[in-house]
Formats: C-alpha cells, structure tokens, sequence
C-alpha cells in the first residue's frame, strides 16, 4: 500500500477547497523531520539547529517567489493562512478617506475586514456586480473609478463557482490608473499560473494548506518586486531576531511583517508542497487537466443520472463544482454522504454570501465538491452512486 492510499484510506475526501487531503508523502515527512531533527527556531540563535531552521524558511521563500514569478524571496511574507494575510494588506494600506473596488464574488477575507473599514468611516467601498456569472470587466471598473480609489481588490477564482477574473487585464488597469491591485489567490494558488510581474499584481495573498498543498496554519502575503513598502503599514510589531537593539519594527523584508516565531514545520512542508507541483509533467497544466476532467466527468453523469441536479459552476471550474438536488435540503445531501458513505463534502454559503446572492443560491446555498489532484474518475462514480441514492430515497 502506498503512503498515500493508506492516508486516504477507503474515505473519498471532496473538501480541497477548505483545505487539501491527503498531502503529498514529501510535505508530511518534512514537518516530521523538523520537528524530529531541526526543532530550532530560525533568525534568533546562531547555532547549528538555528541555522539549519534558517535554512528551510529560506528555501521556502525561494520556492514560492520563484513559483509566483517574484525576484526576491524576501517578499515572501509568511502567514498563517490567506484571511490573516489579505487583513495585512487591507488594514496595512487603506488609510481614512480611500476608496476600494471590489467585486460581487469576494469570500469574507475581504469582504469583511473591508465592511468593517467602511462601517468605522475610515473608508467606502464600491462592490462590482460583473456579468451573471460575476465576472468583472474594466468598463466597470472605469465606472466605478473615483478620485480618492486607491486600490481594486478581489478574489481570482471563486472558492463557489470557480470562475476567473480577467486577472491581466485588470492588472493593466490598474497600473495604468495608478492603483494598488491586490489578488486573493487563495484557491487559484497551484492551479492557475500566476505571474505578478507580467499581470502588474502588487500583492497576492495565497494559502499554504489548499492548491499547494502544504500544512494548515500557512499562507502568505507576497509583495511585488516593484511595489514600494513604504506604503503598507505592519499590522503587528514585535521580535523578528534583526535589529534587536532597536526599539522600533525594522522597516526591510520580510521581518517588517513578519513578527514573532515562524510556523517553521508547517513552512517546511508548504516548500514541499510547491516542490511537488513542480515536479508535476508540464506542472500546473496537468494539474488544471485533472481537476477539469472530474469536474466535467460529474456534472455530466449528474445531469444526466440525478432528477433535480443543478450545477453553478463555471464550464472551466478547475475542480469546484457547487450544486443542488431539487427538493433536498444541502446540508441533508451533505450529512448522508458523511455519515452514510463516508464521502466528505461542504455545504452552505462557503463563507461567500455576496458569491451566492450574485448566483440566487441565498441563503440556503450549495452542495460543494472541490477535487485534488489524488481524487480519482472511481471516487467520482462511487460519489454519484451515493447521491442517486439519496435523491430516490432510498
Ligand atoms: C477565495 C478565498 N479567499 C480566502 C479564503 C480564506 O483562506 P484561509 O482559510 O487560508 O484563511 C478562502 C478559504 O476558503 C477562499 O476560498
């Protein structure tokens, strides 16, 4: 039995989007051997286990700016998941009196520490409707455009439908109306390219533990090579192991953003994790293939085998598929696949209400499967098994 088929055992696992399982064999044996070999902490102490927990984080960093097109790997700023990263770049740049574009699609990443801005009068907030399926475009943007819009910022790939902004051509907006765009790449992390020099992005906040596959409790901010830090503040200030005779928060990075002890086993592992993306035949193309191909493989056969089936999602979805059974409540659909056919799925709103007002799913919202690169065409068949038999009653 192989380490992965006896991670996932016989459970068929369809919550990727939440966070990915199994992880590759690579990513689990480097937080072990962290926490058995290096155990120490990196930056503070110039021993030997110091420098060696040193060395993991800088290899991580390397690993990810060079998959997000980054120079530096100094921009590379760890985090503990994508939420804690987008409230550093929204609470960190947004001053009183700016304005922000955002779209109808964004998860409560955004959405709420950005209300949360508005309802204390330090900012306003314009939400973009898009096309029906939320799709932004720049003729909106062009619209929406106000003298004190300081920055666009949204959600790249719908953690509900899967759709994709037009992410370059935003980009060229924005660069070209002198704004800040920042991209919550959450979900499209280690699915679609994504380049900041080349799509103008001045920030992308990503989460370890999803499409990368690494650990729970990673994520990260990475800041372009262009953009100047003088204009983000630091959320926190605190020990970063540099310039410790000073008492104010060093002004370089990443330690500038980057206070207290690192999460050092699970960045150990999300370094991994993107290694073996890398290793993937033709990497995320393969990655995109698979996930399409099941997406594609269930909607058919559930539109074809299951009365009442619905499915919201975008034609090119990259894995997420969020539907509903005429007739069945979602989080029945969702308990029975649990508890009856030990198939783990999501139900509800997804953390992204404005997403299903925008689709007419409020409030009771979808029925979410989000596939993984080890999910297979089998588990596929064996998920539509089982909701055949729920729809008949059986
Ligand atoms: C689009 C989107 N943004 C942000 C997040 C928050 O991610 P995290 O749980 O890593 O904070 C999610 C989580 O599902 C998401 O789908």
């Amino acid at each position: 039995m192989t380490k992965i088929s006896r991670l996932k055992n016989n459970t068929i696992y369809f919550d990727n989007s939440a966070t990915s399982f199994p992880k590759p064999p690579a990513v689990v044996d480097a937080v072990v051997d962290y926490m058995t070999l290096v155990g120490a902490n990196p930056g503070r102490s110039g021993h030997r286990m110091a420098c060696e927990a040193g060395k993991i984080v800088f290899q991580a960093r390397k690993n990810i700016a060079e998959f997000f097109g980054v120079k530096s790997p100094m921009n590379v700023i760890f985090s503990s998941n994508a939420t804690d990263s987008l409230n550093l770049a929204i609470k960190g740049i947004l001053c009183q009196d700016d304005h922000v574009i955002t779209s109808s699609m964004e998860h409560n990443s955004i959405i709420r520490p950005l209300k949360m801005l508005e309802d204390r009068g330090i900012i306003s907030i314009t939400v973009l409707p898009g096309d029906d399926s939320g799709i932004i475009s720049t003729g909106e943007l062009d619209s929406a455009k106000k003298n004190n819009t300081k920055a666009v910022i949204i959600n790249h790939m719908s953690n509900v439908t899967g759709i994709v902004q037009p992410v370059a051509e935003i980009g060229k907006w924005c660069k070209k109306n002198n704004m800040i765009f920042i991209l919550d790449c959450a979900q499209s992390a280690g699915i679609i390219p994504i380049d900041l020099k080349s799509d103008s992005i001045d920030m992308i906040a990503f989460a370890g533990h999803k499409g990368l596959y690494g650990p729970t409790g990673t994520g990260g901010l990475i800041i372009s090579d262009s953009f100047d830090v003088r204009k983000m503040n630091p959320l926190k200030e605190g020990g970063t192991g540099s310039m410790s005779d000073k008492t104010v928060q060093p002004n370089f990075l990443p330690d500038m953003y980057e206070s207290g002890t690192l999460n050092v086993a699970g960045i150990a592992g999300l370094s991994k994790g993107v290694e073996f993306l890398n290793n993937m035949p033709e990497k995320l193309k393969s990655v995109q293939l698979h996930k399409v191909t099941l997406q594609k493989y269930f909607i058919e056969k559930a539109s074809k085998r299951i009365d009442g089936f619905k499915s919201y999602s975008a034609s090119s979805g990259f894995g997420v598929v969020s539907f509903t059974i005429g007739g069945l409540s979602v989080s029945e659909i969702t308990q029975r696949l649990s508890d009856d056919f030990d198939i783990m799925s999501r139900q509800g709103l997804h953390c992204s209400p404005l997403a299903h007002q925008r689709i007419g799913t409020f409030p009771e919202g979808t029925v979410r499967f989000s596939f993984s690169v080890f999910n297979t065409i089998y588990e596929v068949e064996t998920a539509l098994e089982a909701l055949k038999i729920i729809r008949d009653g059986k």
